[in-house]
């Protein structure tokens, strides 16, 4: 028997597996997060990946406004001080991830189900850094099923009234925002133009927030790729 055996099936060289890519960017953001100041933070697998580093310099920055319940935990978890949406006017950066995103940084957001608080956030923030791996970045959205929360009495005729608008949506059964309201995700579009139809179903009665953030997309994107940690703006 040869002394050398091949091993290369144990050894990968240069393949970073998905969450490698999210630590990266998630290491990657914490360049944006202000001294002293208090950051935005969201909700999701790559945002729990960045809220781990932000642990580590606590002492930087004087607090969090949280995107959803178990994001305030997490933070609470780790002595970092959770500030009410309320008490603060704006917020210099909100740092999140996405579900899809393109060029642009247009994204769909909620496969969490937290678009609603991640929204509000985005909108008091003055720079939205998005953090995501290469497989997030899309030519157009659509994909990803979008996620539309919907106050539950209307549940059925918001789902008639996207069915009218091309989709398919199915009620995620079993769920409840942290705003006490279900979620609709809804397959089968091809989103060519996302700020458009970002209004189109903000006019629909009973739906409270869509997972479209094309009228405030991201400022800035950091992107995890096999070359490294990319960034673009817009
Ligand atoms: C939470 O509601 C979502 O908007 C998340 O930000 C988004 O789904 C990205 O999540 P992952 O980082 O887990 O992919």
């Amino acid at each position: 028997m040869s002394l050398f055996t091949p091993i290369a099936q144990a050894i990968t060289i240069g393949v970073m597996t998905q969450d490698e890519l999210k630590k990266a960017v998630a290491l990657a953001a914490l360049t944006y997060v202000p001294m002293g100041g208090i950051i935005g933070v969201g909700t999701g697998s790559t945002a729990n990946y960045f809220i781990a580093e932000l642990g580590k310099i606590k002492h930087k920055f004087d607090g969090a406004v949280a995107s959803s319940e178990s994001t305030a935990q997490r933070l609470k978890a780790l002595g970092i001080d959770v500030i009410e949406l309320n008490n603060v006017v704006e917020l210099e950066v909100y740092i999140d991830g996405a579900d899809e995103i393109t060029r642009l940084l247009a994204m769909i957001k909620g496969g969490g189900g937290a678009l609603t608080r991640e929204k509000i956030v985005a909108a008091v923030s003055r720079t939205f850094v998005c953090i995501a791996d290469q497989s997030k970045l899309v030519d157009v959205l659509g994909r990803f099923p979008l996620p539309v929360e919907v106050i539950p009495i209307a549940r059925s005729y918001v789902a008639r009234e996207l069915v009218k608008l091309g989709g398919q949506p199915e009620w995620r059964q079993g769920f409840v925002t942290d705003n006490g309201n279900c979620i609709l995700d809804v397959y089968n579009l091809q989103i060519l133009q996302p700020a458009e139809l970002e209004t189109t179903l903000n006019q629909i009665a009973g739906i409270v927030t869509n997972g479209l953030f094309a009228r405030r997309g991201a400022d800035v994107l950091l992107l995890g790729s096999e070359q490294g940690v990319k960034t673009l703006t817009r």
